[in-house]
């Protein structure tokens, strides 16, 4: 497995593959890989005849400098596992080689999705992800870039910016990876304390408990906002930021729940924000 740290290096690494007849799978990350990043990188390993895999921790999508002195940094964790999994190249710039001149005066607008739910919560954040992801595809080319659920905003305005500014790229969307208890992984639980690791779950009951809510008829968003809202309220430790239920197309909040559709929520324990989301089971709509 190859290791570069320059910009040129992995950009001429996927050009080889390609041209030596491999497809190009890219799983793009910020490092601290765990079962999550896993998932996307054996996904990627099973479609595609190349692997890469960034590990940049992209300081224009945080709003906290706290947040981005405190992520962690495990580049040699990352790399081992990375190889385990079958990784080609691993790509780990420092800051000045993605960002040369400092902060880009160019960035990637994220429209107006980009600032609601998780972009409301944390403005310019997506705006950051969509520019540093959007410099990765032009280094990587020709590709499939791989996704977790979890962060279904994300996914989706990567989705619209590839397809609104013709990048040669497919995206895959891949199946959120859960604890045994439900909990979406992801690098902030390790950040829980004991007992609000073992409240956190609630975030993933509420979800199970307003799909069931759907599975058996209901059709108003507002009752199943309303069901989990309750549910995670009554989780002492758990400080709601928000439940949206949206279309799974076009992101609007609909009326009534007829076509495919998506509930997303964001709370707070102690210091720590977590989100998750799930399809919503609406029967005779067809869902991936
Ligand atoms: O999901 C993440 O880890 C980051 O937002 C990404 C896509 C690697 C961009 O920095």
């Amino acid at each position: 497995m190859g290791v570069t740290h320059a910009a040129s290096a992995f950009r001429g690494a996927c050009r080889s593959a390609r041209a030596a007849g491999a497809t190009v799978g890219f799983v793009p990350t910020m490092g601290d890989l765990h079962d999550g990043h896993a998932s996307l990188i054996e996904r990627a390993r099973c479609d595609d005849g190349f692997v890469a895999v960034s590990v940049f921790v992209n300081p224009l999508q945080f709003d906290s400098p706290k947040d981005l002195a405190e992520y962690p940094r495990r580049l040699e964790r990352d790399t081992r596992l990375a190889e385990r999994l079958g990784v080609d190249v691993v790509f780990a710039p420092g800051e000045p080689e993605m960002y040369p001149r400092g902060r880009p005066e160019v960035t990637v607008d994220p429209g107006p999705l980009g600032a609601r739910l998780e972009g409301a919560a944390r403005p310019g954040h997506f705006q950051g992800v969509l520019t540093i992801v959007a410099k990765l595809l032009n280094l990587v080319g020709p590709s499939r870039a791989y996704f977790g659920e979890k962060d279904a905003q994300q996914v989706e305005l990567v989705r619209r910016m590839v397809a609104d500014l013709d990048f040669p790229v497919d995206v895959v969307r891949c199946p959120t990876v859960r604890g045994p208890d439900g909990l979406a992984l992801s690098s902030r639980n390790a950040r829980l304390t004991e007992a609000e690791r073992a409240a956190a779950p609630v975030l993933f009951e509420a979800l199970s408990d307003g799909a069931t809510l759907v599975r058996q008829g209901e059709r108003d968003p507002n009752v199943v906002k309303a069901h989990m809202a309750k549910l995670i309220g009554g989780e002492g430790l758990a400080s709601l930021d928000y439940i949206a239920v949206v279309d799974e197309a076009s992101w609007d909040e609909p009326d009534t729940l007829s076509a495919p559709a998506r509930a997303l929520v964001a709370a707070r324990f102690g210091h720590t924000r977590l989100i998750d989301t799930l399809l919503l089971p609406i029967v005779g709509s067809v869902q991936n």
